[in-house]
C-alpha cells in the first residue's frame, strides 16, 4: 500500500484516484473547487462516468479514500503525487499551463514547511504530471521545485501520461493497452512498478520528454485516423462508394486496426482537439511546422459544416424550419459537451435561423449552459414532434431503440441526418423515412 496524493478532482484525477483507492492505496484528492469537494465526499459526482460513483463510495467506505482542498495536506499525506489539474487551450490554441504552474508552486511552499517542521526527517516525494502537458514542462516542474525549496529535500520528477477514455475510464484504467512512464531514478522506478504491479499489460519505462510525447503523438494520431476516414468518406459520397465498407476493408490490414475508423461529424472532447492543436502550437515552438495536423483540424471542422449541407440539401431554406437535435455530449454515456460537434451545429443551424428542438440522455443541463434560449426536452418525442429533419449527433446506443415508427407520423417531413453512421437506414428507409448518412452508400 502507497500513499498517493492526486490534484485536480477532474476527470482524469477523481478516476485516477478512485481506481488507485480499489488497488488497496490510501489515496487523498484535492481540487481548489471546495464545493467541488464537499459534493464528492457526499457521493455527488460532478460528471457522469459509468460506475465511478461505486468505487468512489467503496473507497470512502473502506477509508481508502478522502478529500480535501489543501495542497499542503496531499504534499503532507502522500509519497506520490500525481499533478491531474486541466490544461485548457489558450485562445491561441496553446496549453495554458498556468493551473500546472500554481500547483507547483504550492507544492514547493507545502515542502518548504514540511520540512521547516522537521529538518532533521528525510522528506521525499515523487511528483508526477498526468495531464497532458507540452515536452518540457516537466523540466519547469523541476526547475521551479528546485528554486523554491530549500536543501534537504529529495524529489523525482516523472510523467505518467493517461489515456482513459471518457465513458469507460474505469475499464481503462483497469485494462490498458499499455502504461507510460517517464521517470529518470531507480527509486522513482520501483514506486511505479509496486502501484501498478496489479495491472496486466505492457508498461514502458522511459525518460520523461519521450513519455510527453508519446501522449501528444497518439492523441494526434488518432485525431488523424478520425480525419483520414472523414476524408475518405467524402471521396466515397462523389463517387458512390460506401465508407463502412472501406473502412472494414481497411481496418483487416493489422498494420491499419479497425479502431477510430468510424466516419462521422468529427472528434470532439476535451483532448483530442485541444491536443492536437497544442501539438501543433508545441511544434511551432521548436521549430517545425506540422501541417498535416492541420489537415487534420481542417478536415474535422469541414464535417461539421458538412451537416448544414445535408440539411440544406433535404430541406432547401433552414430558416424557420423545425429541426430536432438527437445527442449533444461529444460522444455517448458522457455528459461532457467540450468541445462537442453539437455545439458548431447548433450555432451554424441557429445561423440559418432554423428552429432548434434538442434531445440528449444526459447532456441536456450541460448544453443549457450555451444556448440557454433554445428548446429542450427530456423526451424524445415531444422533440420529434413538428420536425422537418432530425438530426444524430451522438451515437448514444439507446438512440437505436427509440420508436422511430411513431416519431415519423409526429414529424412534419421524415428526414433524418445521421451525423455519426448507426442508425439501420434499411429500416428506417422502410418506414418511409429519406435518410442520410456521413459517405454511406444508401442502396
Ligand atoms: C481521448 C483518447 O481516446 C484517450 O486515450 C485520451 O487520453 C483522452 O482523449 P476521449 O476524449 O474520451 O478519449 O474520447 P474518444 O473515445 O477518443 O473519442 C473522441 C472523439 O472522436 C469523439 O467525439 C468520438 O465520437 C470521435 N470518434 C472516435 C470518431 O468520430 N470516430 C471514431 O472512429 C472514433
Amino acid at each position: 500500500m502507497r500513499k498517493i496524493g492526486i490534484i485536480g478532482a477532474g476527470h482524469v484525477g477523481l478516476v485516477t484516484g478512485a481506481c488507485f483507492a480499489k488497488l488497496g492505496n490510501k489515496v487523498i484528492c484535492c481540487d481548489n473547487d471546495r464545493e467541488k469537494i464537499e459534493k464528492i465526499k457526499n457521493l455527488i459526482i460532478p460528471f457522469y462516468e459509468p460506475g465511478l460513483e461505486e468505487i468512489v463510495k467503496e473507497g470512502i467506505e473502506k477509508g481508502l479514500l478522502s478529500f480535501t482542498d489543501s495542497i499542503y495536506e496531499v504534499v503532507e499525506n502522500s509519497e506520490i503525487i500525481f499533478i491531474a489539474v486541466g490544461t485548457p487551450p489558450t485562445e491561441e490554441g496553446k496549453a495554458d499551463l498556468s493551473y500546472v504552474e500554481n500547483v507547483t508552486i504550492e507544492i514547493a511552499k507545502a515542502l518548504t514547511k514540511i520540512k521547516e517542521k522537521n529538518p532533521q526527517k528525510e522528506l521525499y516525494k515523487l511528483i508526477v504530471e498526468k495531464s497532458t502537458v507540452p515536452v518540457f514542462t516537466s523540466e519547469w516542474v523541476r526547475k521551479t521545485l528546485e528554486l523554491l525549496t530549500p536543501t534537504g529535500i529529495e524529489f523525482d520528477i516523472a510523467a505518467n501520461p493517461e489515456f482513459l477514455r471518457e465513458g469507460s475510464a474505469i475499464n481503462d484504467f483497469f485494462h490498458p493497452d499499455r502504461i507510460i512512464i517517464g521517470v529518470e531514478s531507480e527509486r522513482g522506478k520501483k514506486i511505479f512498478e509496486e502501484i501498478y504491479e496489479p495491472i496486466n499489460c505492457p508498461k514502458i519505462f522511459t525518460d520523461i520528454k519521450s513519455a510527453e510525447l508519446i501522449k501528444h503523438a497518439s492523441n494526434s494520431f488518432l485525431a488523424l485516423k478520425i480525419s483520414y476516414i472523414n476524408a475518405i468518406a467524402n471521396i466515397c459520397e462523389k463517387v458512390g462508394a460506401d465508407v463502412e465498407v472501406v473502412a472494414e476493408g481497411m481496418g483487416l490490414d493489422r498494420r491499419i486496426g479497425k479502431e477510430f475508423l468510424k466516419a462521422g461529424i468529427g472528434y470532439g472532447g476535451s483532448c483530442l482537439p485541444k491536443d492536437v492543436s497544442a501539438f501543433i502550437h508545441i511544434c511551432e515552438e521548436i521549430g517545425y511546422s506540422f501541417n498535416l495536423l492541420k489537415e487534420v483540424q481542417k478536415i474535422n471542422q469541414y464535417q461539421r459544416q458538412l451537416i448544414i449541407k445535408k440539411a440544406k440539401d433535404l430541406l432547401w431554406n433552414l430558416k424557420g424550419k423545425i429541426i430536432g437535435i438527437f445527442g449533444l455530449s461529444f460522444k455517448p454515456n458522457t455528459d461532457d459537451i467540450r468541445e462537442a460537434p453539437s455545439i458548431e451545429v447548433i450555432n451554424l443551424l441557429l445561423k440559418e435561423k432554423a428552429i432548434l428542438k434538442c434531445y440528449d440522455p444526459k447532456a441536456i443541463e450541460n448544453m443549457k449552459k450555451i444556448y440557454p434560449d433554445i428548446f429542450y426536452s427530456e423526451d424524445p418525442y415531444l422533440v420529434a414532434k413538428d420536425c422537418n429533419l432530425l438530426v444524430f449527433l451522438t451515437d448514444w446506443e439507446c438512440f437505436k431503440e427509440l420508436d422511430f415508427k411513431k416519431i415519423k407520423e409526429l414529424m412534419q417531413t421524415p428526414y433524418i441526418i445521421d451525423g455519426r453512421n448507426f442508425l439501420n437506414y434499411k429500416f428506417l428507409k422502410s418506414l418511409g423515412f429519406v435518410y442520410r448518412g456521413i459517405g454511406r452508400k444508401i442502396d
